[in-house]
């Protein structure tokens, strides 16, 4: 099986010391850093555009994860695309034109990337499951940093997975809001390849080894 991927959520960065928080995921073992970007509408909170992406984009070594809690995502993906996004995720629950969309973020060359929120079915991806790079299960309710794991993410990430087994697909499976030391093993049990953290790494006292300890953790079960 090939190694998970961690990717640290700039939201729980301190914005103050902006070069110095993309430089330390730089340095450190993550895959990717993850930016989320909330519009006030689909999400009850405001984060911020391309304009941020883009000055990340100069600071980061590390491909830009850029996770859309947006309306009518359609809109920006060539924005964001230009703005150095390498992984575009767009929400299911945003886009009645999903399989649409997943062709047009192809089309800029980015991974597609589809979330569904907490409530939200495996199944519902079925018919488009082969089009996607990327699944992203938010693991909290969309919107902020710092909340608790919801559990039966597990179960649809254990589902999820046997569906791209099934389909013999090379897909990844994210999931995101809510990890850290404590749960991260378990999430890779039941099938993750991406996980996305916040407040645990930022907040803790050495980030970079914070994202070691998550990026070993398998190592361990061979
Ligand atoms: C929540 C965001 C997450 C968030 C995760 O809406 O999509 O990426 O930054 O933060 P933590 O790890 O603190 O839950
Ligand atoms: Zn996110």
């Amino acid at each position: 099986m090939p190694k998970h991927k961690i990717a640290p959520s700039l939201l729980a960065a301190d914005f103050t010391r902006l070069r110095e928080e993309v430089e330390m995921v730089n340095n450190s073992v993550a895959d990717w850093l993850h930016l989320d970007v909330m519009d006030g509408r689909f999400v009850p909170n405001l984060t911020f555009g391309m304009l941020i992406v883009e000055a990340v984009r100069q600071l980061s070594t590390k491909p830009l994860d850029v996770h859309l809690m947006i309306v009518e995502p359609e809109r920006y993906v060539g924005a964001f695309r230009q703005a150095g996004a390498d992984v575009i995720t767009v929400h299911y629950e945003a886009c009645p034109h999903l399989h649409r969309i997943i062709h047009q973020i192809k089309e800029t060359g980015a991974m597609a990337g589809v979330a569904l929120n907490p409530h939200t079915p495996v199944g519902v991806l079925e018919n488009v499951l082969e089009e996607v790079d990327l699944i992203c299960l938010m693991s909290v309710n969309p919107g902020f940093g710092g909340q608790k794991f919801i559990y039966q993410t597990l179960s649809k990430v254990r589902h999820l997975r046997e569906m791209l087994t099934t389909l013999n697909s090379s897909a990844l499976v994210e999931v995101d809001g809510g990890i850290g030391l404590q749960n991260a093993e378990v999430i890779l049990r039941a099938g993750a390849d991406v996980l996305v953290v916040g407040s645990s790494v930022f907040g803790s006292r050495d980030p970079a080894a914070t994202i070691a300890t998550m990026k070993a953790l398998n190592e361990s079960w061979l």
